[in-house]
Formats: C-alpha cells, sequence, structure tokens
C-alpha cells in the first residue's frame, strides 16, 4: 500500500516508520525541517521517502493525518486534492496548550476532519495510545494476544484498510462503528494519556478488551 504521511512527529514518525517496516510505500511530510523527514525515511528503510504533503497525498491509498488541531488546515490546504483518499486521523482536537478537547459531544475532531475534506474518507485510529507503545508493540506483534486498537469510520472499505494497517503495526483492530464513536474515542485518549504519563509504569501503554461468557 502507499501510505502518505501528514505530519511526521512522535506519532507519524513512528506509525510511518512501522508501515514501512510491515513493507509498505511511506512518504513522510510536514515538518518544520526537511533533514528531519529525509532522516525518518532513511531510517525507515527503502520503501520510505520524504516529499512535501502535496507528494505524499499524490496516488497515496491512505493518508495518515498526525499533526497538533491547529495544523489541520494548513497540512490539508498543502496535500491539495484528497478527494476518494482514504484519511487515517490519530488527531485530537485538543487547544492550543494541550489541556482540553475543543470538540466533543455533538462532535469530534474525526467528524470535523471529514467536514473540512468532505470528498475523503476519514477514519478515527492510532490516536487511543501514546506514541512511546508503538515500537513495543510492533516488536511484540507475534504474540496470540495482541492489544486492541478502536477505529470507527463511515466507509467500510476505508475501515477494512485501516484494518491492515492496524494489524501491521502489531494491534488487533476493534470496529467500534460510525465515524461518530470518535466522540467517546477521543475523550478515551485523554484517560489513557493519564495512565501513561502520570502513572507509575511508564507511557508504553496498551489496551485490550476481552469478552467474557459463552460465546
Ligand atoms: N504523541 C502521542 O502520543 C499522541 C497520542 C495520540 C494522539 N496524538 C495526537 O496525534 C497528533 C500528532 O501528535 P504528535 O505527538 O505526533 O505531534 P508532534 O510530535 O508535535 O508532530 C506534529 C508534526 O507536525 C509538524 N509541524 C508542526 N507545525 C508545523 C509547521 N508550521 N510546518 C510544518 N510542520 C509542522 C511537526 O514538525 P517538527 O517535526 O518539525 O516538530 C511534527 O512533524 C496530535 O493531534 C496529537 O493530539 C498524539
Amino acid at each position: 500500500m502507499r501510505v502518505g504521511i501528514l505530519g511526521s512527529g512522535l506519532m507519524g514518525g513512528k506509525l510511518g516508520t512501522l508501515f514501512a517496516r510491515a513493507g509498505h510505500e511511506v512518504v513522510f511530510s510536514y515538518a518544520r525541517s526537511r533533514a528531519k523527514l529525509e532522516a525518518l525515511a532513511r531510517d525507515a528503510g527503502k520503501t520510505a521517502r520524504a516529499g512535501t504533503p502535496a507528494e505524499a497525498a499524490r496516488e497515496a491509498e491512505a493518508l495518515l493525518l498526525a499533526v497538533h488541531w491547529s495544523r489541520v488546515d494548513d497540512v490539508l490546504r498543502q496535500a491539495g486534492d484528497v478527494a476518494g483518499k482514504v484519511i487515517v486521523t490519530c488527531t485530537l482536537p485538543m487547544n492550543e496548550d494541550d489541556t482540553e478537547l475543543v470538540a466533543g459531544h455533538t462532535s469530534s475532531g474525526a467528524e470535523e476532519v471529514a467536514r473540512k475534506a468532505p470528498r475523503a474518507r476519514v477514519v478515527c485510529a492510532f490516536g487511543t495510545v501514546p506514541s512511546e507503545v508503538l515500537f513495543p508493540v510492533y516488536q511484540a506483534r507475534r504474540r496470540t494476544r495482541r492489544p486492541s486498537l478502536v477505529y470507527c469510520g463511515d466507509d467500510e472499505e476505508a475501515k477494512a484498510v485501516t484494518a491492515t494497517l492496524i494489524r501491521d503495526v502489531g494491534f488487533e483492530p476493534v470496529d467500534a462503528g460510525p465515524l461518530r464513536m470518535a466522540r467517546y474515542a477521543e475523550p478515551f485518549t485523554l484517560l489513557i494519556a493519564r495512565l501513561a504519563y502520570e502513572g507509575d509504569g511508564g507511557p508504553e501503554l496498551a489496551y485490550r478488551f476481552e469478552r467474557f461468557g459463552s460465546s
């Protein structure tokens, strides 16, 4: 798969690297220095390269949106035509100092992204875990009991693409339904962040849902 990374920071840099290691073609874009993008691409391997957001979007089957909420309009503008593209967003709708959600109850960051890019197929995924756990989960991907990762969206094909990427990183995808479920997934992340960054066990934290009963 060709995956364009829009925002190559903690989340985009690590997820892009893991997508490349899993065999996908990856274009890292949107950082303040081109050298950083090139270094990321070098480390990620021969299926990765650095580019502009427009280059990342061109011919991509999936785009990962991984910027601060305040940069969403700018990166989408730079990406250009995203009609028909799968946009996987891990972007949380946080205020400038990252203390509060600025969307919730009647909307979510993911739904706002879908409004900003109305012809794209938006899926909410990867935003419920801290970046610190991504490499450890990938390293443990051969275990039978994988950590869960919730995702939601309104386009079944786009969700199937996203589920593949989630599996490739080492998680068990958990389909949470339509995109509006991001209204619950996004605040759940703040709970995860609290446990990861203010708990005693360190930030390498993932979660796993288990069912009990007869089925
Ligand atoms: N970090 C986490 O654990 C985590 C977990 C769940 C969800 N999220 C969400 O995921 C999104 C990305 O988070 P992150 O932690 O990956 O953020 P980050 O490390 O700050 O990365 C954001 C990227 O955007 C780039 N950028 C910012 N301003 C720019 C500008 N003016 N021009 C060009 N590039 C610019 C940054 O460039 P530089 O590389 O030059 O700084 C960086 O590559 C956020 O919405 C966050 O809430 C994060």
